[in-house]
């Protein structure tokens, strides 16, 4: 008899951003007269750029050609896009890495949900509260997190909260943990830690055997100064942290599919008879066996990210997103919300008024001011009495939503 996976039971109702869909859509299906505009899933709105267009079209034509035609490649990428990747995100930041330690993929969705299972089920995971939903589902698919309580918490999850009373800076977690999931810029929070903050986790995980698996999928957004833009500018990161990266939000890849994973040659984890096993290898026989790469325009089309143009164009795009990000931080702020991030992120985290329950404002801000959020309870407990609003709008629906909010008594 065929048995399922229970451990998907456990799962909490739908994947946050599915169940934010059904209700936008059940709403616009029965008020089709309603202009609604979508704050809510990150997906960018600015398409790609010339100079990526223009790298993608011409990889396309090669692949139509006999003489230029790409069959297979390199399950972790082709050199050409790994070369660029360590020279503008890393060499500029001072971090060395190996090409070998750049493992190319389709997305940061995907490689933070995949890398748990190159870990032991008894491993226990810190993350932050609220949090990218996906580092607690997948975990809880693999079976690592014990029954859900009634404060909404797994069991066997440690959660590390990040609310206005501590500045969403989560503090060390108390209990012995093995593997630490951080993103910085937040995603939902849209804030930051400055790199003592940081440095304070990578001692940790230093001083308990620990491994980080560090999110930076937003690093473009980072305006501020004391900001790390990698976590290998903390000295000691590469014997303990996998950094995840992403082309979604930097150059508008959400369609297109490009991420990276870098998984340092240093990270050695003890086996049970003693011998030091290399992450980097594991995650290599994973992805080998597993992936067969990203498509080679669509490489080609991220290499473009890099070119002096490409920079250029995509810089534009960010400004302009963090240009809303403002827009919404300032407006809010005038009719008296408390708002959190929105300066080096695209997302912009607000306090609920008058203490409404997070799906409340969100049905609220749907119906009222026919605006779609994700409710911050979604994200984990700690978000309950937020929502988060993106950046990734157009300026014009930007201030539409503003103007409509503002028109709203609390
Ligand atoms: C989000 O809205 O949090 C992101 O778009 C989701 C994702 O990147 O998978």
């Amino acid at each position: 008899m065929v048995k399922i996976n229970e451990n998907y039971l456990l799962l909490q109702n739908s994947y946050l951003f599915v169940e934010v869909n059904r209700r936008a859509e059940k709403y616009m299906e029965e008020n089709p007269d309603k202009d609604v505009i979508k704050m809510g899933i990150g997906d960018v709105t600015k398409p790609l750029t010339p100079t990526v267009i223009k790298a993608f079209k011409d990889a396309v034509d090669e692949m139509a050609d006999g003489e230029t035609f790409m069959g297979y490649g390199p399950e972790q990428g082709y050199d050409f896009l790994a070369e660029a990747i360590i020279k503008n995100d890393f060499n500029r930041w001072g971090v060395d890495l190996d090409l070998d330690e750049v493992f190319i993929s389709d997305g940061a969705k995907c490689d933070t949900g995949n890398i748990q299972e190159i870990f032991d089920l008894d491993n226990v995971i810190a993350v932050t509260d609220p949090v990218y939903p996906v580092y607690v589902d997948t975990n809880v698919m693999a079976g690592r997190s014990g029954l859900i309580k009634d404060d909404g918490m797994y069991a066997n999850i440690v959660y590390l909260p990040c609310t206005e009373e501590n500045d969403f800076v989560p503090a060390l977690p108390e209990e012995d943990v093995d593997l630490i999931y951080l993103c910085f810029p937040n995603n939902p929070t849209g804030t930051t830690l400055t790199k003592d903050q940081l440095a304070k986790f990578v001692e940790y995980a230093k001083e308990n055997d620990a491994l980080i698996l560090f999110d930076a999928a937003y690093e473009v957004f980072i305006t501020e100064d004391d900001v790390p833009h990698t976590i290998y500018e903390i000295e000691g990161a590469k014997e303990v942290a996998i950094e995840f990266r992403s082309f979604s939000k930097t150059a508008g890849f959400t369609g297109t599919r490009c991420a990276y994973t870098v998984v340092p040659k240093e990270i050695k984890i003890k086996t049970s008879t003693g011998d030091e096993q290399s992450v980097n290898a594991l995650w290599n026989r994973r992805q080998t066996t597993k992936f067969n790469g990203v498509s080679y325009p669509v490489q080609k089309a991220a290499e473009a990210v890099y070119s002096e143009e490409g920079q250029k164009e995509i810089m534009e795009n960010i400004e302009y997103y963090l240009e809303n990000a403002r827009i919404i931080r300032e407006s809010l702020s005038d009719i008296g919300l408390n708002v959190y991030g929105g300066v080096n992120s695209p997302y912009i985290w607000v306090k609920t008024p008058n203490d409404m329950e997070s799906w409340d404002f969100f049905d609220l801000l749907l119906e009222d001011a026919n605006i779609v959020g994700t409710p911050g309870s979604g994200f984990g407990p700690s978000g309950e009495g937020y929502l988060r609003l993106t950046a990734f709008n157009t300026l014009e629906n930007t201030k539409e939503a503003m103007n409509r909010i503002s028109k709203l008594s609390f």
